[in-house]
């Protein structure tokens, strides 16, 4: 706010303005990062989702042509340039801000590392160590937000998740694209710490009910921009 931008980024948004990508005219709405169940007033259960590959994602679609909106966990990353960001903190909030973001988009992308469960009680004050030894904690399940969205009766033309495995990748990301009913998913191995969770570089498998295809391990941003190229082919 208030600098000119560095003249190699003005004239690479600059001619971005003028370029008639693979996606031009459709919206995505993509999810990112992590997610924070409250315990009490200053504690969480959270994950390591640094939310690079979603930002990656979006960065990537806005540059061939979409409109994106971006629903955020809590990171520490800017905005990418031109692009909506709708912040959240739980499983919940981002379970509302899809499925008010998501009428009418073209296509849905979770690449969020959603928290499975939520403490079923969140205290109001802070729990006090003093008072007890150990601490035993009740999660309940989180609804799942990409099945949710898939299931909608006017889904987005095309669905895409994540699957975040450490073993059997491809079978187990099978599992989740017929489970979750998704047009595509992005088996991501995350059994190092060089990939997957917090990393600048990843590897990743695309899955379909028709072809599994394994992309080069490269940085997220070159893989963003892969995925998008395939899924502008799957649309188109
Ligand atoms: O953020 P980074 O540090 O860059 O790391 C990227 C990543 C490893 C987090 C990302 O590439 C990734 O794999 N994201 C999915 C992580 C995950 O939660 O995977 P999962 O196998 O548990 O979930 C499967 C799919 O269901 C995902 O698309 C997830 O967004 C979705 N999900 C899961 C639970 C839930 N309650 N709602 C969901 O929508």
């Amino acid at each position: 706010m208030g600098r000119m931008l560095d003249v190699d980024d003005l004239v690479a948004a600059t001619a971005n303005l003028f370029l008639t990508g693979s996606l031009s005219g459709k919206t995505l709405v993509i999810t990112a990062g992590p997610t924070r169940e409250a315990i009490d007033p200053v504690r969480y259960l959270s994950n390591h989702s640094s939310g690079k590959m979603g930002y990656a994602l979006a960065q990537a679609a806005v540059e061939a042509g979409a409109k994106v909106k971006l629903i955020s966990g809590p990171t520490h990353l800017p905005r990418p340039d031109r692009v909506e960001r709708i912040d959240v903190v739980s499983a919940q909030d981002m379970f509302d801000a899809c499925h008010a973001a998501v009428a009418n988009c073209d296509i849905f992308i979770g690449a969020a590392a959603v928290a499975d469960y939520r403490p079923a009680s969140i205290s109001s004050e802070k729990i006090k160590k003093d008072q007890q030894d150990s601490l035993n904690l009740q999660l309940i399940k989180n609804s799942d937000i990409l099945a949710s969205i898939a299931k909608l009766p006017n889904r987005p033309g095309f669905v895409m998740g994540f699957a975040a495995e450490t073993q059997q990748l491809v079978e187990f990301a099978q599992e989740k694209l017929y489970k979750k009913n998704v047009d595509m998913i992005a088996a991501n191995n995350v059994s190092s710490p060089e990939i997957g969770f917090n990393s600048d570089d990843n590897q990743i498998t695309l899955i379909t009910s028709t072809q599994v295809q394994e992309l080069p391990r490269a940085s997220k941003m070159a893989l963003a921009q892969m995925i998008i190229a395939r899924i502008a082919e799957e649309i188109h």
